[in-house]
């Protein structure tokens, strides 16, 4: 007997027993790394009876400014908010100009268009993943106020010519370290170069916290503003609430259980970087036997943390779609890369014009390899062992 269901436009469907068109997912494209540490931490926290916003959030907050060498991190409840409140607190105003890569997520433009900021889209460097310097300085204009620089992928963006633009034309420089908690260039970790930072706890990023990000700066009133922001526009947070709302703010608030997470996973960081970094190398020489594809560069002096694993295709003459079901197929996740932000339908109106190829052939050429740190060797090489299969099937050619 078949049942009616709803589909996604409210429309009636039925149900059918058709095979599904994808394998059981055997090797997922990430996976978190936890254990029965995060599982105490938590109990421990609904145990204690505090379960917002308290002491853990304190303790999380300082072991990651510690580590990250800056003053202040002020934890929220998603990096998206965390980007929503730099962008507010390192005082842009409605109509400032925000150059911003187009290739990254969405939320990297999204939290400056909602302050009714303008985001001035600039093409990334080939296989970087991450924005051209040159562009960001031919991109200036007399409206421009900041830029949004992202590490993607964990890997760091070319961040000393990029400051030295913002800081000789006095603009915001906001690090987007949402995937790139644990890279350094020149010995010193991402997230510490801009007048803020923000970070992701989302469970694809280097570390979780299910959802969850933080803000980081040695700015004592960029950090001040994003705890009242956080917080309904009232500081400080706590027990006793003796301030006024000053600002019409928010609830971003991460809650206490949150940061337990955050803090037992934070003590796996470097652990998780090892492991991540060993699986990566693994990838690294297989990928470079493939004269089809290739791998991604990053500047001199940075390590990059392998947040993902990203391979772009040499040659247009390759079908990604047909590489990809073929992967697909033998039940390993693997995604195409970035769509670009300019070409999304809340942007295209706007930005459809704007001229990004390095953004489109990554769009068009990129896929990521799954990457874990608990990925076993026999995984790892099920995943090899497909790449090749999949990259020497005659259907492959356009
Ligand atoms: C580059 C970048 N910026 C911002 C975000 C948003 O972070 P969150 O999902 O924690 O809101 C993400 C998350 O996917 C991201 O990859």
């Amino acid at each position: 007997m078949s049942r009616r269901v709803f589909g996604h436009a409210g429309e009636k469907v039925k149900k059918t027993k058709a095979k599904p068109a994808v394998a059981p997912v055997r090797i997922p494209l990430t996976k978190p790394y936890t254990s029965e540490e995060e599982e105490r931490a938590v109990i421990d926290v609904l145990r204690s009876g505090w379960l917002m916003q308290g002491e853990k959030v304190a303790e999380f907050e300082r072991l990651i400014a510690d580590y990250v060498g800056v003053k202040h991190a002020v934890a929220v409840n998603s990096g998206t908010s965390a980007l929503t409140l730099a962008v507010r607190a390192v005082g842009l105003r409605e109509g400032d100009g925000v150059i911003v890569p187009s290739h990254s997520f969405v939320a990297t433009a999204n939290c400056a268009v909602h302050w009714g900021l303008k985001p001035a889209f600039v093409d990334i460097g080939r296989l970087t993943y991450n924005m051209n310097p040159f562009l960001v300085r031919r991109a200036l204009d007399s409206n421009t106020r900041a830029i949004m620089v992202v590490h993607q992928f964990g890997f760091a963006a070319d961040i000393y010519p990029i400051g030295s633009i913002a800081e000789k034309h006095k603009l915001a420089l906001i690090e987007d370290a949402a995937c790139s908690l644990g890279t350094t260039y020149r010995n010193r970790k991402t997230g510490s170069f801009g007048n803020a930072a923000c970070l992701s706890f989302h469970p694809r990023k280097i570390i979780t916290t299910g959802e969850g990000g933080m803000v980081v700066t040695d700015d004592d009133e960029i950090a001040n503003e994003i705890r009242s922001l956080r917080n309904h526009g009232i500081a400080p947070s706590g027990r006793t609430r003796k301030s006024r709302c000053e600002a019409a703010g928010f609830n971003y608030r991460m809650t206490d259980i949150q940061a337990a997470i955050g803090i037992t996973q934070f003590k796996k960081l470097e652990e998780i970087i090892r492991l991540r970094t060993r699986l990566a190398d693994r990838y690294t020489e297989e990928v470079a036997s493939c004269f089809v594809l290739d791998l991604p560069f990053w500047p001199d002096d940075s390590v990059p943390n392998y947040q993902s694993f990203v391979v772009q295709f040499a040659d247009d003459t390759i079908n990604r779609e047909v590489f990809l079901s073929h992967m697909i197929r033998h039940g390993i996740e693997c995604k195409p890369g970035i769509q670009p932000i300019h070409l999304e339908p809340a942007y295209e109106k706007d930005h459809s014009e704007a001229d990004l190829p390095e953004t489109i052939r990554a769009a068009e050429r990129s896929f990521f390899l799954p990457l874990y740190p608990s990925m076993t060797d026999e995984e790892q090489e099920y995943v090899i062992d497909n790449l090749h299969k999949a990259l020497s099937s005659k259907d492959i050619r356009d």
